[in-house]
C-alpha cells in the first residue's frame, strides 16, 4: 500500500491547502469542532493528542492552537515537513514524526489521551489486515480510557451510486480562480476506487492543471467499527456531520 499512498501525498503536500477555499480558516474551524468533541468526551486541553495521519496539519495545528499537546505523525515526509513549517507560521507548538499508522506501536513512543486519524485517512488501508494493524497500533498508543477518533467519507451511500465524478468547486481567491474536481474509477466489485484529483489554477490568460492519483477503499462504517472492536476498543459511537459540524462522519471508541 505504501507506494501509491506515499506518491499521492508526497505530490500533494505543497498543494493540499488549495483544496480549501481558505485553509487557515479551516484549521481554525476544525480545531474548534475537534476541541468540542474532545471536551464532550472528557479529554479537554492540555491532554496529549496523537494525530497519526496529520498531513499538512489541518487538525493538528488547530488543536495545538487550543492548548492540546499534539504529536503529529504521517507516512509522508513531505507532509510532516509542511506541518512543521506551518506550525512556525501559525506560531503554535507541536512535535512531529514520520510513522505508519499500522506501526505506531514501534514507531511512536509514549501514550496519549486521544489518537486521531481524520479526513478519510483510514480508507487508504485497502485490506482488512492493514485496517486491523492500524486499529491495533492506534489502540496501543492510548492510555486506559483514552479515545480513538477517526473520520471517513460516507461510503455507505457512495458505494450504492458509485459516482464517477465529484461535484466541482469553483473558488474565487485573492490569488485568482481555482477549479477543483475528482474523477473516480471504481473496481468491478465496488470495494475500492482510484481517485484523480484535479486542481486548475487561473494564471492570467492561461490555466495550470495538476493531477494527483490515489487509491481508496470504499470503507463502510460497519467495517471500520468492527476493526476497532477487534482491536479491543469499546463503546464505539458514530457522530453525523450535523451533530459535530465536521464534514465527514466521525467514529469514537475507547480503550478499556
Ligand atoms: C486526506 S490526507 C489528510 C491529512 C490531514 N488530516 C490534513 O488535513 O492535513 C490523509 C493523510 O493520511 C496519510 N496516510 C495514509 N496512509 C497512512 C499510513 N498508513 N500511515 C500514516 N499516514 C497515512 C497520508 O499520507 C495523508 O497525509
Amino acid at each position: 500500500m505504501n507506494d501509491p499512498v506515499l506518491g499521492f501525498y508526497e505530490g500533494l503536500a505543497e498543494e493540499y491547502h488549495l483544496l480549501f477555499a481558505d485553509w487557515a480558516q479551516s484549521v481554525e474551524r476544525q480545531g474548534a469542532v475537534l476541541d468540542a468533541l474532545l471536551r464532550r468526551s472528557g479529554a479537554p486541553p492540555p491532554r496529549r493528542v496523537l494525530d497519526c495521519a496529520c498531513g499538512i496539519g489541518t487538525q493538528a495545528l488547530g488543536l495545538a492552537a487550543r492548548g492540546y499537546h499534539v504529536h503529529a505523525t504521517d507516512l509522508s515526509p513531505a507532509a510532516v515537513a509542511r506541518t512543521e513549517r506551518e506550525a512556525r507560521a501559525f506560531n503554535v507548538t507541536l512535535t512531529t514524526g514520520i510513522a505508519d499508522m499500522r506501526r505506531l506501536d514501534t514507531q511512536v513512543p509514549g501514550t496519549f489521551h486521544a489518537v486521531l486519524s481524520f479526513d478519510n485517512a483510514m480508507s487508504h488501508l485497502l485490506t482488512d489486515a492493514d485496517l486491523d494493524a492500524a486499529a491495533r497500533a492506534m489502540a496501543s498508543r492510548l492510555v486506559p480510557e483514552g479515545l480513538l477518533l477517526a473520520s471517513i467519507r460516507d461510503y455507505d451511500v457512495l458505494r450504492e451510486g458509485r459516482p464517477r465524478f465529484t461535484s466541482e468547486r469553483v473558488l474565487d481567491t485573492p490569488e485568482g480562480r481555482r477549479i477543483l474536481f475528482q474523477l473516480w474509477d471504481w473496481s468491478a466489485d465496488g470495494g475500492q476506487y482510484t481517485v484523480h484529483q484535479f486542481i486548475l489554477r487561473q494564471d492570467g490568460g492561461t490555466w495550470q492543471t495538476t493531477e494527483h492519483t490515489g487509491v481508496y477503499r470504499a470503507l463502510q462504517r460497519v467495517d471500520l467499527e468492527r476493526a476497532l472492536t477487534r482491536a479491543g476498543l469499546v463503546d464505539p459511537r458514530w457522530y453525523t456531520p450535523e451533530e459535530t459540524g465536521f464534514y465527514q462522519h466521525i467514529i469514537t471508541a475507547r480503550r478499556p
